[in-house]
């Protein structure tokens, strides 16, 4: 098979390394452009600073990092955008009004009424809202978003529950490793010895794109998922995983271990169909007391996998629960790398 070849926006970033890092022999994406901006631009991507393990692939080394824009892309098809929310704004309709696909990390379309909002495993369905966007836009590309870090992880152990027992209403509180605040982000200073309950626009975005991503398809849009989130987000001294403690009020009411066993026998189309960076299972629970543990845990299923753990009953609401996900990987880029294989598998790339 002639592998796509794809650009990085922004693949200097926390996110954008990740992309270099997952896309390094994946069997259907070539990575073809390195974007970042003007300061960066013309400069051999070795020369930037690489912060993850192992050290940054062969292939990329030499490529020279071009300014993000559609007319230095031309010899890729998809696009892999990890641009401050700014530049996205700005750039990712120029990319795919020219023809590109485009899967955004970055906020601004997310809640586009024609942008399909995608975590592969939770609703893959909402890709045909793809074709709605090129006709109402009279694009020959697209713009596909990935939700916010926190909010994958959240929604994809929401939505076994949701279809099971309906959810009524959920509690979420988040404890957010720094490599959501992108590199270098947060400073040492700030976060050392420290919690920070406050992360700039966050809480909105975990009380909105859930209820968008469990909504249902209705030809022409999104009817969201009818329940109320509250959320409450915090910067916490972690590297990478963010760890979340969620209360759930149900319509039908379950147990424990009936809510386990939803969430540990959940499949969906990416197992279905082997995606290559589809984890199995898409969702780990585990039994001991003091799991899922950020430093252990936050690699499960080759980072794609939320864990889940410590499912108990909410003296409250009706159950509570602890998640973990990873951050850039599973939040980010490996979110997006799956959900390009699911839309070549399907089709919508060619
Ligand atoms: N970090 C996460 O876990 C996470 C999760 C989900 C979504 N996101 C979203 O993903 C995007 C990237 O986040 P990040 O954490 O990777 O940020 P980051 O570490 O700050 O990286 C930003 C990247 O964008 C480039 N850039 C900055 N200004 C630019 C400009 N004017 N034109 C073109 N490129 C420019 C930077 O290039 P230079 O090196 O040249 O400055 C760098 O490559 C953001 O929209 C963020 O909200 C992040």
């Amino acid at each position: 098979m002639t592998k796509i070849k794809v650009g990085i926006l922004g693949a200097t970033g926390a996110v954008g390394q990740r992309f270099v890092q997952l896309l390094a022999d994946h069997p259907w994406f070539e990575v073809a452009a390195l974007g970042a901006s003007d300061r960066s631009a013309g400069v051999p991507y070795k020369q930037r600073r690489w912060v993850l393990q192992p050290d940054m692939p062969e292939a990329e080394r030499d490529m020279t990092l071009r300014l993000g824009e559609p007319q230095n892309f031309g010899d890729c098809q998809v696009i892999f955008s990890a641009t401050p929310n700014d530049v996205a704004e700005r750039v990712e309709a120029e990319f795919a009004a020219a023809g590109f696909y485009v899967f955004t990390n970055a906020g601004p379309h997310r809640m586009d009424a024609d942008v399909p909002l995608m975590i592969t495993d939770v609703n893959p369905e909402h890709a045909a809202l793809i074709r709605v966007q090129q006709a109402q836009r009279g694009w020959s590309g697209f713009i596909v978003a990935n939700s916010n870090c926190t909010s994958t992880n959240l929604t994809s152990a929401l939505k076994p529950l949701h279809d099971a027992f309906g959810l009524e209403k959920v509690f979420v509180v988040s404890m957010q490793a720094v490599s959501g605040a992108g590199y270098p982000g947060v400073s040492t200073m700030d976060i050392s010895d420290n919690v920070i309950p406050y992360i700039g626009n966050e809480e909105p975005k975990l009380e909105e794109e859930p209820l968008k991503m469990l909504g249902r398809f209705t030809g022409d849009g999104i009817d969201f998922a009818d329940f109320a989130i509250s959320a409450h987000c915090n910067r916490v001294p972690t590297l990478d995983g963010h760890l979340e403690c969620v209360s759930v009020a149900l319509r039908n009411q379950a147990t424990p271990e009936q809510a386990a066993e939803v969430l540990r026998s959940y499949r969906s189309v990416p197992q279905e169909l082997g995606l290559p960076s589809a984890p199995d299972p898409c969702i780990v629970v585990r039994d001991e007391p003091d799991r899922p543990q950020v430093r252990l845990d936050r690699m499960a299923g080759h980072g794609m996998a939320t864990v889940v753990g410590r499912i108990r009953r909410d003296p409250i609401l009706d159950l509570k629960f602890v998640l973990l996900g990873h951050t850039t990987v599973r939040g980010a880029a490996g979110g997006s790398v799956l959900n390009a294989e699911l839309l070549l598998q399907q089709g919508y790339i060619f």
